[in-house]
């Protein structure tokens, strides 16, 4: 890992794992990208920056025709509005005089030796910094693009800061985190779709002339469109092409555009969603955008999701539990939504003594007056009347039987029949003397504001302190509507998501940070906020509501795509499931559960010895398959999206295990065999798949492959354990 740059060519080259990204400072002034992909030579690039098509296009501000560049066409590191590049720009700002112009130039850079943290955002640790200083020609308003490269993953993360210096204020009207050009069009589009349920899906476009552009306007990042785009050269598979992945670590209203310009060329950009958003720069003021963390790959969308993966792990995602063995759960929701006392707690408990499992989760319906999802959020006060004993009873039983215990908190909610909204009903998003929008019959929390911060600090802080409680599920059911706080300035109503996404920030140092030995899962009605903000505090997030075994498979291969196995949490669950009313066998179930943080979420009491025996088995095998979990590079074989399979390899970092999950969704009379082509094996180390009594080659593995013999029902599937041989 190293950043470098060239005086002569004024090129920085910034050398992370298996990659290159380089830009070069323009005679004019402006930074011009050139290279992101695979390492090259330092070698002088500027022959690169050759315009395609040029339309209508202008000299740069103050130009001539005659001068050196005189047309403005580059493929841009940062775009502002206001010359004759009509591409997305990542900026626009508005000074006091009401003008929407800048112009951004090289001003000087600066390597870091240690990479600083964003102000009140999460953002990844470590790596080399560059960070490079723009100013405006005719101003002192500037930005400084930060850099991060790293020795063991192949992205660069990237941000702004904006400063005012001024002496006006200015109105940021758009303020991205990157943007890079690149020359040509051939280039598919990736992103990942979906609503309640049905998380991730991958989805390809072709890029066409115009802007394509995924966003969320829902102050979350949503299970609607992940913050993640991918550019795919044409032809790149899941193991071949060079694909450039983005993806936001952030958690509120985000875009991603990818834009065909007239040019002949594409620009990508994004952060922050501008719909909806101005920020006041003061006098003095600087601004931070979230980090964009862009995954460069040689090895199709493969190697991708390895290079996010890597860089998350290693970088995002808490150290202190991204490699600790996880808590192996019973969730009660499943088994008892809303109805439970102390009793049924304590029968759930009793009947997984002996099986592995060793964490209790107490779900929703704990506290206040919460018989079902019409009231009582807010009120974080345990629930007597239901729970006999309070929390304790049932906290000194789990442990009593060598377990965890867990319980559901959704902090950012206030029910309008809550002590709390009787009390604060201002505490409410929304505009008084407009009636609010209902959604899952709650309510959200201003956490623009501070005192509303405080309250839900004060109230789950208490509860914890009060209690002995290792692990906590941290849900969030709806989204933002209403977008007003009675407290901001007018000036400031269009700061609202960002500053909501601030407060949650606050509250997880507050509340999760401020707990170190408290496992916190996130959760959003399923996977509705599954992002590198969330990443940074939670471990593991819970993957979706839907807990079907063959939904699963789509659900977490779309997941993979960006985020890595530990950070999923995955259920064997009842059948018929609750969510599709399908019949999975508990061995399919655990198989594709065992593709994530493994956890029970189903009533143990009607569990018979041979349940119970199988549970145990189940626990035995994914500890033994934990560490590749933990740490593996995954690798998916058959897509669920495009095949009847769904076949995936977790490899360990030396290539001496991995596990091989097979998958078959409709059994087929006249074709029980189907070739699977290992991948990520060492070709010269000499494997044995246990259970198949297989023993050869990594090369042979993964070119000629194995036939699997799949059982004759649907939904079939297994799990293979490969180990070298010495
Ligand atoms: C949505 C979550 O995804 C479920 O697992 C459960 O915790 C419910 N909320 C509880 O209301």
């Amino acid at each position: 890992m190293a950043i470098t740059f060239n005086e002569q060519t004024k090129t920085f080259y910034l050398d992370g794992k298996d990659m290159t990204y380089a830009f070069r400072i323009t005679e004019s002034g402006y930074l011009a990208h050139l290279w992101c992909g695979c390492p090259i030579g330092h070698d002088d690039l500027s022959y690169h920056n050759a315009r395609g098509r040029i339309s209508f296009c202008a000299t740069a501000p103050g130009g001539t025709v005659t001068s050196a560049n005189a047309y403005y066409v580059f493929h841009p590191e940062i775009s502002f509005f206001g010359t004759s590049d009509y591409r997305e720009p990542s900026v626009q700002i508005q000074t006091a005089d009401g003008d929407r112009l800048c112009d951004l130039l090289y001003n000087s850079h600066e390597i870091l030796p240690a990479k600083p943290a964003i102000n009140g955002m999460p953002s990844m640790r470590g790596g080399e910094t560059l960070v490079v200083h723009l100013k405006d020609a005719y101003s002192d308003f500037g930005a400084d693009l930060y850099y991060t490269v790293y020795d063991d993953a192949s992205v660069v993360a990237r941000r702004v800061v904006f400063v005012n210096g001024t002496d006006r204020p200015i109105k940021l009207l758009r303020a991205y985190s990157f943007a890079f050009g690149l020359p040509g069009q051939e280039y598919d589009v990736m992103s990942l779709q979906g609503s309640w349920a049905c998380e991730r899906s991958p989805e390809i476009i072709p890029m066409h002339h115009g802007v394509v552009s995924i966003d969320s306007k829902r102050c979350t990042s949503s299970a609607t469109l992940n913050p993640f785009i991918a550019l795919m050269t044409k032809g790149a598979t899941e193991t071949t092409g060079r694909v450039i992945g983005v993806n936001l670590i952030y958690s509120s209203s985000f875009v991603l555009k990818v834009e065909g310009s007239c040019l002949g060329d594409t620009v990508v950009t994004g952060g922050i969603n501008d719909f909806d958003f101005t920020w006041n720069l003061g006098v003095g003021e600087s601004f931070e955008t979230p980090e964009a963390v862009i995954a460069v790959s040689h090895e199709g969308l493969g190697g991708m999701s390895r290079a996010f993966h890597d860089a998350y792990r290693n970088h995002l995602i808490p150290k202190k539990r991204v490699f600790e063995s996880r808590p192996i759960v019973i969730n009660n929701w499943e088994a008892t939504y809303f109805k439970f006392d102390t009793e049924k707690l304590k029968a759930i408990v009793d009947a997984v003594e002996g099986t592995g499992i060793d964490t209790l989760v107490l779900d929703d319906g704990w506290f206040g007056k919460r018989d079902n999802d019409k009231s009582g959020l807010g009120d974080w006060v345990v629930n007597e009347q239901k729970l006999e004993g309070g929390l304790k009873a049932i906290i000194d039983h789990t442990h009593s039987k060598g377990m965890k215990f867990g319980l559901w908190f959704e902090p950012e909610m206030i029910s309008e029949d809550s002590d709390i909204f009787r009390a604060h009903p201002d505490y409410a998003i929304g505009k008084p003397g407009r009636p609010r929008c209902y959604s899952r019959t709650q309510y959200m929390m201003d956490l623009t504001r501070k005192d509303v911060r405080d309250y839900i600090v004060n109230s789950v802080n208490k509860v914890l302190a009060e209690n002995d409680i290792d692990y906590v599920k941290w849900d969030y059911n709806r989204n933002v509507t209403d977008a007003f706080s009675v407290e901001l300035e007018p000036e400031k109503q269009m700061e609202f998501a960002h500053r909501y996404v601030l407060g949650v920030y606050d509250l997880f140092e507050r509340i999760v940070n401020a707990n170190p030995n408290v496992f916190f899962e996130g959760c959003s009605g399923g996977g509705a906020r599954f992002d590198g903000g969330v990443l940074a505090y939670f471990p593991q997030i819970w993957t979706s509501d839907d807990t079907d075994a063959e939904e699963r498979t789509k659900i977490q291969y779309g997941t993979s795509m960006v985020y890595p196995l530990s950070a999923m949490s995955a259920h064997v669950s009842a059948v018929p499931n609750h969510q599709t009313n399908r019949i999975t066998s508990m061995a399919t179930r655990a198989d594709i559960a065992h593709l994530g943080a493994t956890g029970y979420e189903l009533d143990t009491t009607e569990f018979t010895d041979e349940d119970r025996e199988m549970v145990k088995a189940q626990v035995e095998e994914y500890k033994m398959l934990e560490e590749l979990i933990l740490k593996g590079d995954v690798y998916r074989i058959d897509s669920p999206f495009n095949s009847g399979f769904f076949t995936q390899a977790v490899v360990s970092k030396d290539k001496s295990s991995a596990m091989l999950t097979v998958y078959r969704r409709l059994s087929d009379p006249n074709a029980e065999r189907h070739r699977v082509c290992l991948a990520g094996l060492d070709k010269d180390k000499t494997y044995h798949i246990e259970g198949l009594d297989i023993t050869a080659k990594g090369s042979t593995l993964m070119n000629v492959g194995i036939v699997i013999q799949y059982g004759k029902r649907d939904f079939w599937s297994e799990t293979y354990i490969v180990t070298e041989v010495k």
